[in-house]
């Protein structure tokens, strides 16, 4: 399956939208934030790396979805939240890639044992997992506008009321008209503004 690139063209899907607040008041003992290596491939600012790896503080035990796994950056940060925060917790990683450096970032991390890995689409992890209840699911696959749209509509069914679902990259255009067309006159979900982290925007199901 080839991924839509589409999205990654500026001027067709413009970075324009507002973003939240750039820090977030991180408790962990482990200030994986601050890590030089992990720094420097990040595609997650130092503000999402803070909260993201809080969310598990907030959302207890269970299961935890990531949807685009790539180098595993948002993948490792919830396995270190749950390590931190959590009696028992597993994040499922979804990806029809798994290149031998996600692999070892894993490894490198020590998080092997939290992370269950999905080697295929989005939608096809859906259906594998559909009576699996999970608290949270963080998504950043494939950043056209149909491909948010689908995976809200796959994964969203799967949160349990009180369980989040989490949208990067909300300052692009097609993430952020994804979110319209999913939020407008839905009265399940509701938006915690007050976890809007930089381009991650929180929402919560409440029925
Ligand atoms: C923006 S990257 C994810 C970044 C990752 N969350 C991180 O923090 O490092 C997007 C990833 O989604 C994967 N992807 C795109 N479309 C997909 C789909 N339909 N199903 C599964 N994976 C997909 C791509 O292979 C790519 O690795």
């Amino acid at each position: 399956m080839i991924e839509d690139r589409t999205h990654r063209s500026v001027k067709l899907n413009p970075r324009k939208h507002s973003t939240g607040a750039v820090d977030y008041p991180n408790t962990s003992k482990d200030r994986f934030w601050d890590e030089p290596s992990f720094q420097k491939i990040a595609l997650v600012s130092v503000g999402e790396i803070k909260f993201m790896q809080e969310v598990p503080k907030l959302l207890g035990d269970g299961n935890y979805a990531n949807l685009g796994h790539s180098r595993g950056r948002s993948a490792i940060i919830l396995a270190k939240g749950i390590q931190e925060w959590c009696d028992t917790g597993l994040v499922y990683s979804v990806d029809v890639e798994w290149a031998k450096r996600s692999l070892d970032l894993m490894h490198q991390h020590d998080v092997r044992d939290v992370i269950k890995k999905c080697r295929c689409s989005t939608n096809r992890a859906s259906k594998n997992l559909s009576k699996v209840s999970f608290n949270f699911v963080f998504i950043d696959a494939d950043h056209c506008y149909d491909a948010v749209v689908a995976d809200f509509s796959d994964w969203s069914p799967l949160v349990r009321v009180g369980g989040w679902v989490c949208f990067h990259d909300t300052n692009q255009d097609f993430s952020h008209k994804a979110i319209e067309t999913v939020m407008t006159d839905n009265d399940e979900w509701v938006e915690r503004t007050e976890y809007h982290i930089d381009r991650i925007r929180t929402f919560e199901r409440v029925k």
